[in-house]
């Protein structure tokens, strides 16, 4: 047997593109229920009101609010509220939630040393799955389900995301640890630690439009692979690792960072189009394009990041990576039909708020923890064990041979 490369599996995966087959060997599907979807497309597997992607018009809502009012309006901490208590918050409930997340912001010595033994060439996003887990053991609620005992370990995960993907990136620089900043909000904080110094105001919006951009997605793979998780009726801290380790892959959450590193390779707009065309003529997928859902309008949410890079480059005096971008996407729309989605715009933005490329994927957990929390409580709230079926393909019914005859 053969054995295969990483990128061998990526290309196996994404080069089988069929998506529907029909039964017609027997197998544990039940007579009459025969038909495969494959990678579930198109497939209604439970009700919520948390969050509307509707593919054919390209919008986007969170409780019932269109995205593009929450990008010019609301900051990440009123975005977490609305997807855990339904309402938008007053300006008092506002102030009491992002006091309540200030207090847990910090993370204890014990977390603070899973960082430390771990290697220092750990990807960020494993010793960011790795040190949630460990959280659970901190949390004394741990084997309590119910209602309010899940918001706050919800609040504990949102607020502590951001505190342990900064100071794993400095620990594996040997920068000191960093403590938040009491005074400052969530996604300032994030630069804060990042860097020991705050953001200035411009940063901090953008980096707030991107978390909340990002917060919540409807059933995208990680989001399912936590519900999957929270079905069996396993805790909140499992949901929450399954997700993380769903999210990194290159076809979801690790999109990001591919996304920016081809824009780096094409260094400049004019290598856009035989850039573009020779990958696709070598049948590579363009990171950043196409989408499950948004298959006939663009998605939205790349509309809000584009105009916030063309505002970064612009203050920059630098148009550099918005042309590089803008002429990706036009190449993209002509040749293949294809939009982009959130990770596109968003890789730039991020790269030009100075985030390390390392850390692309980890930010986009930072932002999606909100809805994955959402998500498994929702799933708490209305359950059943998820367990879909198989087609067997595999031989037919064949006696057992014992050892010594075969
Ligand atoms: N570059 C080139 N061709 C593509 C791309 C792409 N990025 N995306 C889809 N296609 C082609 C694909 O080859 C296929 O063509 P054909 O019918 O000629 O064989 C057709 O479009 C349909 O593709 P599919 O794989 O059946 O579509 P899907 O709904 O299963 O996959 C996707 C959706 C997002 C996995 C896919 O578009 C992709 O691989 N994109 C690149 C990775 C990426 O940007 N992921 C981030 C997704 S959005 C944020 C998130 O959820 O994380």
């Amino acid at each position: 047997m053969t054995s295969k490369t990483y990128a061998d599996l990526v290309r196996a995966t994404t080069d089988d593109t069929s998506t529907s087959e029909t039964a017609d060997a027997e197998g544990d599907t039940r007579r009459g229920q025969t038909a495969v979807q494959k990678g579930l497309a198109g497939i209604v597997i439970a009700k919520s009101e948390i969050c509307s992607v509707n593919g054919e018009r390209g919008s986007l809502s969170y409780r019932g609010y269109d995205i593009g009012d929450m990008a010019l309006h609301a900051t990440f901490e009123e975005t977490v509220y609305l997807l855990w208590h339904r309402e938008l918050p007053t300006r008092e409930q506002l102030d009491g939630f992002s006091a309540a997340l200030a207090e847990e912001r910090d993370i204890d010595d014990t977390t603070y040393s899973i960082l430390t033994v771990l290697p220092n060439d750990v990807e960020p996003m494993d010793a960011l799955r790795t040190t949630v887990s460990a959280l659970s053991c901190a949390d004394a609620d741990d084997g309590d389900r119910c209602p309010d005992a899940n918001l706050l370990k919800a609040r504990k995960l949102v607020a502590k995301f951001p505190t342990i993907v900064a100071n794993y990136y400095r620990h594996q620089r040997g920068w000191r640890r960093i403590h938040p900043d009491p005074e400052l909000g969530h996604a300032s904080n994030f630069l804060f630690m990042l860097r020991g110094k705050a953001p200035s105001e411009r940063q901090t919006q953008s980096m707030n439009l991107a978390m909340l951009l990002m917060a919540e997605h409807g059933f995208n793979a990680s989001t399912f692979a936590a519900r999957v998780t929270a079905a069996t009726l396993s805790d909140m801290y499992s949901a929450v690792t399954t997700a993380i380790g769903t999210l990194k892959g290159p076809l979801h959450g690790g999109a990001n960072v591919r996304a920016m590193k081809m824009m780096l390779e094409i260094g400049h707009v004019d290598n856009v189009e035989p850039y573009i065309r020779a990958a696709l003529a070598r049948k590579q997928r363009i990171m950043g394009f196409g989408h499950r859902v948004y298959k006939t309008a663009p998605d939205p949410r790349s509309a809000y990041l584009r105009g916030r890079l063309f505002e970064l480059c612009e203050e920059k005096g630098d148009l550099h990576y918005y042309r590089i971008a803008t002429a990706v996407a036009e190449t993209m729309e002509a040749t293949k039909g294809l939009y982009p989605n959130v990770d596109f715009y968003a890789a730039p933005v991020l790269y030009l708020l100075g985030i390390p490329l390392e850390l692309f994927v980890p930010v986009f957990a930072i932002s999606r923890i909100p809805g994955w929390t959402t998500q498994v409580m929702e799933q708490y709230a209305n359950n059943r064990l998820i367990r879909p079926l198989a087609q067997y393909v595999g031989p037919a019914h064949r006696p057992y041979k014992p050892i010594d005859a075969r």
